[in-house]
């Protein structure tokens, strides 16, 4: 470790993309549909009508990529499974060509000294599974549990980092309640939680699956997109302000860490999300919670932005940011001391090492003149981020590995194509790659582990 980084000698620095944001060959070689196929083909649902029908072509164009991952140097790549590709009706015949890809693709992946890091489920639910319930059926936990087994007998003689599921709490509450996401659906409140117990046990099972069946011994974890809560200050009635808003429930429930999180460390749901949900909260057959509570080898989370608080007449109070405060093109506002307190309050609670799964940011880059993509902004996000996730290091909390969202430009969901979060630009009428700004600093940010990063951590959140 050069002594000006606080990053760990074996840190794992990576990127990050999922199935369908990024593969495209939707309709080949026996793939099934998912409810994002179906969802993006309602009018109206997805902006200007776009879908991953081809996305960033990855499928085809796999060799290329993993060869730009080598390039930028990256010693980790996160990837995800689409469940229809590998059993297109989601419980029936296992669809061997689409199995296939993604054993080539992490051989190519191994032989370019990258570690996949693999997320069993990242939002492309089998359509034909949701016909018969989806999340709503508790049979789906079987059916996830099958699937589970059938990926984790082919892949992990080489695989040996999970993650079971991608933020749930935006698959069920943006899914489920809002209806924003696939399968667009705006149930009611004893539903989702219903929806959302059943995810729970899913998770269990997944994991004593992974468990039973690995070749390699496996490292499991989640991907939680966990709201963040940033202390205005350091005294310490607004950190602890801030830590009991971040553990509690809001009024918007998808937001809430504690509801996924509890459950699987504690083996109970929180005691005031039982009482905030009341007659909604899910029904808990015997041994539930014990298959919910299967140990997790690391604490996985998606990082993007936070909200400041402080303390204040009912605890705590949210702080506004002044006009003009820096948003991305996601409209999320620039807060990089959530990576700091972020990681330090779950490290603090659930006591496991920490990996950010996704952290980045979204422009609206071009190529310039001279077919170069700058994006200085993306840079600054990046070294804010980073410089505020090393003083966590610094102070104490066990973080592992850093994953960017995303690799290269894709289909960012209800949004489409429009916000481009890569470090490698995508045309997509041409599938032509560039690497932009980022992906070099990046790159030397990875070589250098992190020693190059010279904003002081007091400057972070100053624009
Ligand atoms: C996260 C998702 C990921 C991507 C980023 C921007 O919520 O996990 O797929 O869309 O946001």
């Amino acid at each position: 470790m050069s002594s000006s980084s606080p990053f760990p000698q074996n840190f794992t620095w990576g990127a990050a993309t999922a199935s369908y944001q990024i593969e495209g060959a939707a309709h080949e070689e026996g793939r099934g549909l998912s409810v994002w196929d179906t969802m993006c083909r309602q009018e109206g649902r997805i902006a200007r009508g776009q879908s991953g029908d081809v996305a960033c072509d990855h499928y085809h164009c796999y060799r290329e990529d993993v060869a730009l991952m080598k390039q930028i140097g990256l010693k980790a790549y996160r990837l995800s499974l689409s469940w229809p590709r590998i059993i297109p009706d989601g419980n029936g015949e296992v669809n061997a060509k689409g199995l296939a890809f993604y054993d080539r693709l992490i051989d190519e992946l191994l032989a370019a000294g990258i570690e996949p890091w693999v997320t069993l489920f990242h939002w492309d639910f089998p359509h034909a599974l949701y016909c018969q319930g989806g999340w709503l059926n508790r049979q789906s936990v079987d059916w996830f549990a099958r699937y589970t087994e059938v990926v984790v007998k082919k892949l992990s003689d080489r695989v040996r980092h999970w993650m079971v599921f991608n933020e749930p709490q935006c698959f069920i509450g943006l899914g489920h309640k809002i209806g924003m996401h696939a399968p667009g659906d705006k149930l009611a409140l004893a539903d989702v939680l219903r929806a959302a117990h059943h995810v729970l046990l899913a998770q269990g099972r997944a994991v004593q699956t992974i468990r039973e069946h690995a070749q390699l011994a496996p490292v499991i974890g989640c991907a939680l997109a966990s709201p963040i809560s940033i202390p205005a200050s350091d005294s310490p009635a607004d950190i602890e302000a801030a830590r009991q808003h971040m553990m509690g429930f809001g009024d918007e429930w998808t937001w809430n860490t504690t509801w996924w999180a509890d459950p699987v460390s504690f083996g109970h749901y929180p005691e005031d999300g039982l009482r905030k949900y009341h007659k909604d909260a899910p029904q808990i057959q015997p041994g539930d919670m014990e298959t919910i509570r299967q140990p997790l080898d690391f604490f996985g989370v998606n990082i993007y932005s936070g909200i400041v608080i402080r303390a204040g007449a009912n605890g705590h109070e949210n702080v506004k940011m002044p006009e003009g405060w820096p948003v991305t093109a996601m409209n999320w506002e620039v807060q990089p001391k959530s990576l700091y307190w972020g990681p330090r309050f779950l490290f603090e609670r659930y006591k496991l090492p920490m990996v950010i799964t996704e952290n980045g940011m979204a422009l609206t880059d071009w190529r310039s003149v001279d077919g170069q993509v700058r994006d200085p902004l993306r840079i600054d996000f990046l070294e804010r981020y980073l410089t505020a996730l090393g003083q966590a290091i610094r102070d104490g909390v066990d973080i592992r590995g850093y994953f960017l969202w995303s690799l290269m430009d894709n289909f960012e969901w209800a949004e489409g194509y429009r916000p481009r979060f890569g470090i490698i630009h995508v045309d997509y009428p041409t599938g032509t790659r560039t690497m932009k700004d980022s992906a070099r600093w990046y790159s030397e940010v990875i070589a250098q582990n992190g020693a190059n990063l010279r904003v002081p951590f007091e400057c972070v959140g100053v624009f």
